[in-house]
């Protein structure tokens, strides 16, 4: 009698090299850059979403991508997608899977989701079903049963259910990639790693001329400037991803990809990069982590009023990134400050393109200037416009 090979006991002998629905997410509103990137790699991008895009590729693609992406927060590739009306055919259609070829019997995995099912109060169900599926399996095929819990630094599983569709997909990223890997310090108020470099995307900046950027805090803006003006990519901070914990891997590909990313690192004289704040703690730790990001000798730093930060005569960018009133800072002191940073970019940066990413539209009002582009951010869950002044001599005031 011929034997029946199903499509997934296939593609589960062969994941790493098997095309199948990718999907990579990212915070809200960084969607363009994320595109941006996934298309200079050279992957072709099927449907591009809020919080995302969709492709079709191999897992050892999604390593490239792991490594490579800035603006990323998750590489989700797809195992099954399949109906399920509540937990019970959840659990069935999950156990159905060939999970032996995918986890290690003795390894570790952990499960999260996207639910939104009206049988399901807690997507902490959904998780444990998907969870307690697994291990059946293994524990069937295998006699052993895998550990699980909510640590993301093995195997990782993802659920997206919606309704009645269900789809499961490996977790190749395991912890998020939106943090670049060299912020041991957070400071206050600090910018997720991925928002500054699309922050950075966003401006008119072409990675030669100066970048400034007073009020630095932890220093992220200025990091995330260096990093992309010498390609240095997240993947040369990070060692340990979920794809590594995948039955089938294999190092030479991570390694190669490593190879690869340290060849792109520019050796060429970099540009002005100048960081600067009012507060010493915050400048000593933009520093260390300039210095773990491998980028301090290409950022000047300096403790000052941001009215005395050096503006060099060759134009650039000059990005500020306030205190908004959401988390710290007071109002009507805050009013003062918008004022003299529109003042301070009207005389002392001409020919300059200046940008204020805040989250305070009254505030921004306080500026003076009139913007020549708002471009729509989040930052966590807040609304936030990075505003774009074109600083020539004529600029107009509001
Ligand atoms: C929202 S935080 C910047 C966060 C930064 N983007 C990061 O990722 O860490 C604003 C910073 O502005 C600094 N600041 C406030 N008033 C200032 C002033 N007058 N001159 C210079 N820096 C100032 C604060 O010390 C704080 O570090």
């Amino acid at each position: 009698m011929a034997t029946i090979i199903t499509n997934f006991a296939l593609y589960t002998m062969q994941v790493f090299n098997t095309p199948k629905k990718v999907i990579v997410t990212c915070n809200k509103r960084l969607s363009p850059y994320l595109q941006q990137e996934i298309q200079d790699l050279g992957f072709t991008v099927k449907r591009s979403f809020s919080t995302g895009a969709e492709l079709f590729i191999s897992l050892d693609d999604c390593i490239k991508l792991n490594l490579n992406l800035r603006c990323a927060s998750q590489v989700l590739y797809s195992v099954a997608a399949f109906k399920a009306a509540d937990a019970n055919e959840l659990y069935k259609e999950v156990y159905a899977l060939e999970w032996e070829s995918l986890i290690e019997s003795t390894g570790y995995f952990s499960v999260n989701s996207n639910v939104n099912n009206e049988t399901i109060s807690t997507p902490l169900f959904a998780n444990l079903k998907v969870k307690d599926a697994i291990v059946d399996r293994i524990k069937l095929k295998k006699g052993i049963r895998p550990n699980s819990g909510s640590e993301l630094d093995k195997t990782v599983v993802h659920l997206y259910w919606q309704e009645q569709d269900a789809e499961i997909y490996l977790d190749t990223s395991g912890e998020t990639l939106a943090k670049h890997g060299y912020r041991k310090l957070p400071g206050k108020a600090p910018m997720l790693e991925a928002l500054a470099s699309g922050v950075v995307y966003a401006t008119a900046w072409d990675g030669k001329t100066p970048f400034i950027n007073p009020m630095c805090g932890s220093g992220t803006l200025a990091i995330e400037a260096a990093l992309i003006a010498t390609q240095r990519h997240p993947g040369l901070y990070r060692m340990n991803y979920a794809f590594m914990h995948i039955l089938g891997y294999q190092e030479e590909i991570f390694f190669e990809n490593r190879r690869q990313l340290k060849a792109k690192v520019k050796k060429d004289p970099a540009p002005p990069i100048i960081a600067t704040d009012i507060s010493e703690e915050a400048v000593r730790i933009a520093e260390m982590n300039a210095k773990t990001a491998g980028v301090d000798r290409l950022i000047t730093f300096a403790i000052c009023d941001f009215e005395e930060t050096p503006v060099p005569e060759t134009p650039g960018v000059i990005a500020f990134n306030p205190e908004y009133g959401e988390r710290l800072g007071v109002h009507s002191k805050l009013e003062v400050t918008y004022k003299r940073m529109g003042d301070f970019m009207k005389q002392r940066c001409k020919g300059y393109n200046g940008y204020i990413f805040t989250g305070n539209p009254d505030l921004a009002k306080k500026i003076g200037l009139r913007a020549s582009r708002k471009v729509e951010f989040y930052n966590g869950k807040l609304d936030c416009r990075l505003l774009e002044y074109e600083l020539y001599d004529g600029t107009r005031r509001n």
